[in-house]
């Protein structure tokens, strides 16, 4: 917390005092409410005004336990992503797609900082020996950070927010994301048990939707999560939330998703979730798919429906299970894939579902069931398999 050239406009006797007041209040260690934030104004033996200390006492308050410029950013509902790519270079998204914010920085060094006390709230470091982080603020927002010079130019900052209750299947209905005609389809998918996964690009709102689809399980039935950075919050009354954590400084410590996993399905899990499908966890979730489990789910990264069983077989093959066999836990384990994007005005929608198939060869394919199409979901030629999974039902 050195350096830097302080705050733009405090008007509180420049860079030099604030800098002097930041040093002093992170080696005391101390919470720094407004009024250790004046005492230390005052400790530095300068004559200030009240309303200087009250001014330069604001701007160092937001940036020490606040998130400074951002924080009008963060407070208004409709942002769900802030992104800093420099000090000048503010982006949000709105749910229209991403647009410049009238925000910035003083400088580059105001970003670093931020970008570290964040991270400092979340019990994780970052610094030059390790530039990077990932990781989930006390409220639930997740937090990305890389540093220069790995970061070309500028700490590079990216917050995504984190509702405190998820999306009924309602609102999602309301918000356009699940068609007038899918809930149904979606609740019978969940009765039936099917294992699926929601797959989709970055931001389209994975995690969102499974949550809602978690909130459809039975009351009786016991959900446990495994998840890299705990995101999801099903609204559910038997939830058991797993989260990984990486290794301390000592290199001890570590727990991976794969662990979690192991560890949930002796749990007695009702319905095991992997919130984000990623490595090599994937083996153990097909596994888990293929002894009993099923009624499983998780979110995982992919361009289109289609693309699902390469991804998964490219997760699978790196922690060493063989292609063939990967297929086959794929085709006996999981049954469909709802993939979600975001159309050209940004919104989340449910672009199709699909349903998997084995080919002659033994490779596993999907094939599309449904798809949004001018009004609601248009059956594909894969509905009948799909219908008959879900019980017949609508
Ligand atoms: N249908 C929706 N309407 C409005 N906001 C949404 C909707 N779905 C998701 N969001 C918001 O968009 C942001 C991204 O959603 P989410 O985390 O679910 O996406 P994701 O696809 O899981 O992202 P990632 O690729 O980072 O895992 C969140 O802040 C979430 O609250
Ligand atoms: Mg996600």
């Amino acid at each position: 917390m050195t350096g830097g050239a302080g705050f733009g406009g405090a008007g509180a006797g420049g860079a030099g005092l604030l800098d002097a007041v930041r040093q002093r209040l992170a080696a005391s260690g101390a919470e720094p409410t407004p009024a250790r934030v004046a005492a230390a104004l005052r400790a530095q033996g300068r004559l200030l005004g009240d309303a200087e200390v009250l001014g330069a006492a604001e701007e160092l308050r937001c940036e020490l336990i606040g998130t400074g410029p951002l924080e009008p950013l963060l407070a208004d509902p409709a942002v769900t992503d802030v992104l800093v790519s420099a000090p000048d270079r503010v982006w949000v998204d709105r749910g229209a797609g991403l647009e410049r914010a009238p925000v910035s920085f003083p400088d580059a060094a105001a970003v670093r900082r931020l970008a570290q006390r964040l991270a400092a709230v979340a019990g994780r470091r970052l610094d030059d020996a390790r530039p990077w982080v990932d990781a989930r603020l006390p409220d639930g927002t997740r937090m990305h950070a890389v540093l220069p010079p790995v970061a070309v130019g500028s700490t590079c900052l990216s917050l995504r927010v984190v509702r405190p209750r998820a999306f009924t299947l309602e609102e999602l209905t309301t918000a356009g994301t699940v068609p007038p005609d899918g809930a149904p389809i979606l609740r019978a998918l969940i009765d039936a048990r099917v294992s699926y996964l929601v797959s989709g690009g970055t931001g389209t709102g994975k995690t969102t939707l499974l949550a809602s689809l978690l909130g459809l399980v039975g009351e009786r039935e016991r959900i446990v999560l495994a998840e890299d950075s705990a995101e999801l919050r099903p609204d559910h009354p038997h939830v058991v939330r797993l989260e990984a954590r990486p290794a301390n400084q000592e290199g001890a410590g570590l727990v991976t998703l794969r662990d979690l996993v192991r560890q949930a399905l002796r749990m007695r899990p009702d319905r095991l979730v992997v919130g984000e499908v990623r490595g090599p966890e994937a083996v153990d979730l097909l596994a888990a798919l293929n002894t009993g489990h099923e009624g499983g789910s998780g979110t995982v990264h992919a361009n289109t429906a289609a693309d699902v069983p390469a991804r998964l077989e490219a997760l699978g093959t790196a922690a060493g299970l063989d292609r063939a066999a990967l297929h086959s836990q794929l085709g006996a384990g999981l049954s469909v894939v709802v993939h979600l994007a975001r159309d050209r005005d940004g919104r989340r929608r449910i672009a199709e579902v699909h349903v998997l198939e084995r080919d002659r060869d033994g490779l596993v394919r999907t094939v599309p069931a449904l798809r949004w199409g001018a009004s609601g979901f248009a059956r594909e030629r894969g509905w009948e398999r799909l219908r008959s999974l879900i019980g017949g039902g609508s």
